[in-house]
């Protein structure tokens, strides 16, 4: 191990982070409560429509949701996009002008500009009110004198549930409709009187419970779910013991803006923010990874209903940002690109079932791999091939689509419902539409000068905007990265190659890091230090390495490798913010990545989930393609291994110290040596004077994949068994043996998802063969771990 990259000790971060919010503390005690008098009211129009709690941390008042249209809400009021969590009248918006009162006699009433009564609190007659009060804890309370509550927003959650809010037998969270529209939507949050916890679609239209997708199957037990102050979000028995963790942050409350909330796309998401502004986190909501249910679009099948998506929609998955998409077929387009969650219509006239077998010719399929539309079969064919399979529904007037697994030919009734597309189905669908739909697509292409609004561009164009303004609204909830990305992209474009670095003076940098004071790790390629670093007028915590092995003293190809590393810009590297070039300095500026580097989290006690590490195993191969093909100079990293994969806040893949084997001396047979003839991460490229290539990469990947999909390191000197002593010979024993589940029997998830597993195996043997040419592109990786591209079994690597 001869780099520990810049792992940062959690811990101390950790320190600093609670030292300001002592700070903070001890100012908000200073503030009074606030109690709110009988009488009180505010309405639309003023300057302050809303009572804010005494911390200022939560709010309840108006808030303009629509050109025209006011939410009577709750929400964080410190930060920017000021999330609301609880509303009156989602269903029911107000009109400028309307007035929220606590009147004289104890009643908490919404009214529309007109005097109309749009919303009441639910308080019990005769009971003896005395005061309302916004409470830090994101509680609006209406109470008596004596402080017993009388009423509370806790009691009625609309779609969200807070830290220190119970959530109790009978209670119900409903999503709302589409990211920007607060009114019910079409998913519901349930503890059933019985005690199970439930996720439901609802009835069309309603908020009655249909077709249930997710629960805790604990009928008869469950009792309350509650949040608290660490952030464990469980369900409890009723005699307090925990039934079923739900979520756990493990971050505090007095650090971190918490919420769990059932969103519009059906997924139950927990959310935490930082409150600090200088904080190492990101300033936005970041989920946890462990999403309830895992993949929707497998697990929501409807009997009577559309599933997931839409009618005529297939919803896709996408594991790394835990996010379903519905998309309509080619030849099908959104209802409304603002609620692609309706589904899809034709955009050509059905065939014709009044004259026989006529207009076959008219009609085509559109392939989707791997996909499915499960249910609505009207008729079940034994065909040889496709084709057959296909000519019988062009034949049948009443088929929309069928689905085909060599001989399985079901075909399909229209509309369309439970569309899926995930690389866990094994069968794959043709949808049939109209030849004027192909051939104006095709001929679209060719034809674009002439005739720039033909109808198959409109098609193209609205298709496109259906998925973008998806992929907008999921933004908010996933801008993570993505939003630091994003602004750096288009900062990158705006200037030419490499300006984007600074350039630091020595003493600049003696001074960020505190004189180098404090260590984050050491290796071969230097040490690395802590610092604070003002850019744009925010801190930004960095990390500072000193290059100690500089091969290349020549200034030039030192500046010139340090602009090609400054030139990448992805989602999954790290990113290099500037440099020193200054007598005998050179060091290197990057961003801080707070969780650390992929050895700490890969093996042992604090191993990450199967689901996490299966993200990080794809988001490494992102970015090594990334590195490989699509930065402006490709960067071979000649040194994968998990001491150089980093996690940032959301445990996102960051690789790290790309571009460095140019400039530095690193000494791989050394390495190699050092973990005792074993293979480790080198390919054996390296030790016969052959020509390194991108391949080398995909070799190291392969062992890091393995050892990811294991959990456990590539070489154990402890291993009880011999033939377990070495991952990657004993991981092509197992899959020579079909014995594959041994690799992972001490991981349920991992047993659970064997597909997954082997798929993963294989791609690893794959790529970890002695012959470079045998192994496959990051490109053909990434393909296979995703689904569309098959895996043949891989021969025995040594061979
Ligand atoms: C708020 O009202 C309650 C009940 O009348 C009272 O006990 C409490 O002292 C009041 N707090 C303040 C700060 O006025
Ligand atoms: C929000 O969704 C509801 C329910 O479908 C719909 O009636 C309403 O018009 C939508 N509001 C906007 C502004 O689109
Ligand atoms: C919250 O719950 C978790 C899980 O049971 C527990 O480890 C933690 O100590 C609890 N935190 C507090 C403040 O009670
Ligand atoms: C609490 O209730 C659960 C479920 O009924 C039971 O399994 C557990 O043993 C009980 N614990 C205690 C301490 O009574
Ligand atoms: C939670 O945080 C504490 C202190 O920060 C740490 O000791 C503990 O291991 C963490 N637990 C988990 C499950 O991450």
């Amino acid at each position: 191990m001869h780099e520990m990259a810049f792992a940062i000790p959690y811990s101390s971060s950790f320190l600093s982070l609670l030292l300001f919010s002592l700070l903070l503390l001890s100012s908000t005690n200073a503030q009074t409560y606030k109690n709110i008098s009988l009488g009180s009211s505010f309405t639309t129009q003023d300057k302050n429509p809303f009572w804010v709690s005494p911390s200022g941390e939560f709010a309840f008042g108006f808030q303009n949701v629509e050109p025209d249209g006011f939410l009577l809400a709750i929400w964080f009021d410190k930060i920017p996009d000021k999330t609301i969590v609880w509303s009156a009248n989602r269903n029911n918006l107000v009109r400028e002008g309307s007035k929220v009162e606590f009147t004289a006699d104890g009643q908490l009433i919404l009214q529309d500009s007109n005097g109309e009564t749009k919303w009441k609190a639910n308080i019990l007659a005769g009971a003896r009110v005395s005061y309302a009060a916004m409470l830090d804890t994101g509680n609006f309370v209406v109470a008596s004198s004596d402080s017993a509550h009388e009423w509370e927003s806790f009691d009625e959650p609309t779609d969200t549930i807070l830290p220190m809010q119970t959530f109790v037998r009978g209670d119900t969270l409903l999503a709302r409709h589409t990211a920007v529209n607060y009114s019910t939507g079409r998913f519901l949050f349930t503890l059933r009187a019985d005690g199970n916890l439930v996720l439901y679609k609802t009835l069309l239209n309603s908020e009655v419970a249909g077709t249930p997708y997710w629960s805790t199957g604990t009928k008869g037990y469950g009792d309350q779910v509650i949040i608290n102050q660490t952030g464990s979000m469980y369900l409890t028995a009723s005699n307090g013991s925990i039934l079923q963790m739900l979520f756990t942050s493990n971050l505090s409350t007095t650090n971190f803006y918490q919420r769990a909330t059932l969103d519009y796309d059906g997924v139950f998401r927990y959310y935490v923010y930082p409150k600090l502004r200088h904080a190492r986190q990101p300033e936005t909501w970041s989920s946890l990874p462990n999403v309830m249910p895992l993949n929707i679009c497998v697990n929501l099948k409807e009997d009577l209903g559309s599933g997931a998506c839409g009618l005529n929609s297939y919803c896709a998955y996408d594991l790394g940002e835990n996010i379903p998409t519905c998309h309509c077929p080619n030849g099908y387009s959104f209802f409304n690109a603002d609620d692609v969650q309706r589904g899809c219509k034709r955009d050509f006239s059905p065939q014709d079932c009044g004259e026989e077998t006529s207009e076959i010719d008219l009609f085509d399929f559109v392939e989707i791999e791997s996909s499915d539309w499960v249910g609505n079969d009207f008729e079940y064919l034994i065909k040889d091939s496709e084709d057959t399979c296909k000519q019988a529904c062009l034949a049948d007037c009443f088929c929309a689509a069928i689905v085909y697994k060599s001989p399985n030919c079901f075909k399909k009734r229209y509309p369309l419902s439970n569309g899926l597309k995930d690389p866990s189905v094994l069968t794959k669908s043709f949808v049939k539409i109209s030849k004027e739909i192909t051939t104006l697509r095709t001929g679209g292409g060719e034809s674009k000068k002439n005739n720039d609004s033909s109808p198959s561009l409109i098609l193209i164009g609205s298709i496109l905007l259906g998925s973008s303004v998806l992929l907008n609204f999921l933004f908010t909830f996933f801008a993570v990265v993505r939003s630091t990305n994003r602004e750096t992209n288009t900062k990158a474009a705006d200037q030419h190659q490499g300006m984007n670095l600074q350039r630091f003076p020595y003493e600049k940098l003696n001074k960020v890091t505190n004189g180098f004071k404090e260590t984050l790790g050491r290796g071969a390629a230097g040490t690395v230090f802590k610092g604070i670093l003002t850019l744009d007028g925010m801190e930004k915590h960095v990390a500072v390495k000193r290059l100690d092995n500089m091969v290349t003293k020549n200034d030039a190809e030192f500046q010139a490798e340090v602009n090609a590393i400054g030139r990448t810009n992805h989602r999954n590297v790290v990113q290099l913010l500037g440099f020193c070039n200054e007598a005998q300095h050179r060091l290197l500026v990057y961003e801080l990545m707070t969780n650390g580097s992929l050895e700490s989290f890969l093996f042992g006690e604090s191993r990450l989930n199967w689901n996490r590490r299966m993200q990080i195993a794809l988001g490494t191969a992102r970015g090594l393609l990334y590195l490989h093909e699509e930065c402006s100079n490709s960067i071979i990293h000649c040194d994968i291994k998990p001491q150089n994969i980093l996690l940032d806040d959301s445990f996102t893949a960051r690789i790290s110290d790309f571009g460095l084997a140019k400039i530095l001396k690193i000494d791989r047979i050394q390495t190699t040596t050092a973990i005792r003839g074993t293979k480790g991460y080198v390919a054996p490229e390296w030790f016969r004077h052959m020509p390194v290539t991108g391949k080398v990469d995909v070799y190291s990947y392969g062992i890091l994949l393995l050892e990811l999909v294991c959990g456990r390191k590539n070489f154990e000197a402890e291993a009880e068994d011999q033939n377990r002593m070495v991952l990657a010979d004993w991981a092509y024993d197992c899959y020579s043996e079909t014995k594959l589940h041994l690799l992972v029997e001490n991981d349920e998830e991992a047993m659970n998802d064997m597909k997954r597993v082997e798929k993963y195996v294989m791609t690893a043997i794959w790529c970890i063969q002695e012959d470079p040419s045998l192994r496959p592109t990051m490109r053909e990786v990434i393909k296979i771990l995703e689904g569309t591209l098959g895996v043949s079994p891989p021969p025995d690597p040594s061979s």
